[in-house]
């Protein structure tokens, strides 16, 4: 590659607004592209666990729960979460994990509607597709499940459909949706429309509100960098928060929890979502995490994102096209999320090969290397030095040796 190139690549770095939030991270010289997946450790996170370890649980004890308001942890860090989301503070609320919120939502949107019809999108994350089902088979099977590809869930949505369940961008490919569209298509026909921003939150600028969004889920552990497991967030639209009444019923979803009433009383608006005890060490992770977005404009790093992205899909197409490796991932940014797919039979050994060389992205079988642009965290220069391995490694062959080919259980 040119030396022209990673000049290029240096000067890019020394103009970009967003330089100075990588020293917010612990990357210890690592070219992270795996954002998309796990969320490198913010400085800020490692302190606050230690704070709320050794000060708080150690020393308050139960006192912390009132002392440090624990309690109120689902609400405050949802609140702080939903401008990222363009949401207002009182419609998110953090805590299990993203299968459970979507558990929840799903429970609840099937009970307000009248219809039995969920629209999905066929290729969509396993662990959407498996709560469906335990879904249909609690409930009958006059639930009917509609496996639609991603280009024709719009026109799939009809009058007997309560409820659509999407991932805005997809697991695999990034493919985006348009969530405006999507969601005026469903209102149209009295549908409900159940968004699962994972790859989403904290990557694209989202507009909840002005989208009319009915009801979304995301995890905190990708670009949140909440941690590994962090807890993942639910989003009801103030125009449901009324009619929806929740399935997952748990005492911290009570209107008076310490009233210990054999009765089941939701608590009002968002509250009435949350279910058991607050995760405090997890929920103070994100809460840090978050901080770290406090003064970023999302508009500005979707910037940074797609100009990465295209560039690094310009090097890819140049340097290594030869090897027959394809972009899988839409070409038109305006459809593309945060991460760029390469498409190659032998992906799982190269991942191997980079990962090796202290460049990380993961890969989703059969044959997808993924490549996560996470601009808080990311330079220019890793995008150059990246292709550059990658040419490499395809050259002379470096990926082809045993240890490489061995999967490993998490991929
Ligand atoms: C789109 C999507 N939904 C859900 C999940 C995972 O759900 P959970 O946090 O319950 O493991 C992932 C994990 O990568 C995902 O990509």
């Amino acid at each position: 590659m040119h030396e022209t190139i990673s000049r290029e690549f240096e000067q890019l770095d020394a103009d970009d607004a967003l330089a100075s939030l990588r020293s917010e991270f612990d990357l210890h010289g690592t070219i992270y592209f795996d954002g998309n997946s796990l969320g490198p450790l913010p400085n800020r996170a490692r302190q606050r666990i230690d704070d709320v370890v050794s000060r708080d649980w150690a020393r308050g004890l139960i006192r912390s729960w009132n002392d440090n308001d624990w309690i109120s942890l689902p609400r405050r860090v949802g609140a702080k979460l939903a401008p990222l989301l363009g949401a207002a503070p009182d419609e998110v609320i953090v805590g299990d994990s993203t299968s459970v919120c979507l558990f929840k939502l799903t429970a609840a949107a099937l009970k307000c509607q009248e219809r039995r019809k969920i629209i999905t999108d066929e290729v969509n994350f396993p662990t959407d597709l498996y709560v469906l089902s335990g879904l249909q088979a609690l409930l009958g099977n006059d639930i009917e499940i509609v496996r639609v590809p991603r280009h024709e869930i719009a026109a799939a949505i009809d009058a007997d459909t309560a409820l659509a369940t999407l991932t805005h961008i997809d697991y695999k490919t990034a493919h985006m949706m348009d969530m405006k569209a999507v969601n005026d298509a469903a209102h149209a026909h009295g549908a409900l429309v159940l968004w699962d921003l994972s790859h989403s939150a904290g990557a694209v600028n989202l507009r909840l509100a002005e989208t009319n969004t009915d009801l979304a889920i995301g995890c905190t552990y990708k670009y949140l960098n909440g941690g590994p497991g962090a807890p993942a967030f639910c989003f009801v639209g103030t125009h449901l928060q009324k009619k929806l009444n929740p399935m997952l019923r748990g005492w911290m979803g009570h209107a008076t929890p310490f009233a210990l009433s054999p009765d089941y009383e939701p608590a009002p608006g968002i509250q009435s979502f949350a279910c058991g005890t607050p995760e405090v060490l997890a929920l103070s992770t994100v809460d840090a995490s978050l901080d770290v977005f406090r003064n970023v404009v999302m508009d500005v790093v979707r910037e940074k994102a797609v100009r990465m992205s295209e560039l690094f899909i310009e090097l890819v197409d140049t340097h290594c096209g030869r090897f027959g490796m394809e972009v899988a991932s839409p070409r038109n940014a305006a459809e593309r999320g945060s991460h760029v797919a390469l498409r190659h039979e032998e992906g799982y050994a190269i991942m191997q090969a980079l990962i090796a060389r202290n460049i990380i992205g993961d890969f989703r079988a059969p044959d997808l290397m993924r490549f996560g642009f996470a601009p808080l965290y990311q330079r220019y220069t890793d995008i150059s030095t990246t292709v550059k391995a990658l040419y490499t490694i395809m050259e002379t062959r470096e990926w082809d040796c045993p240890e490489y080919r061995r999967r490993a259980l998490v991929t």
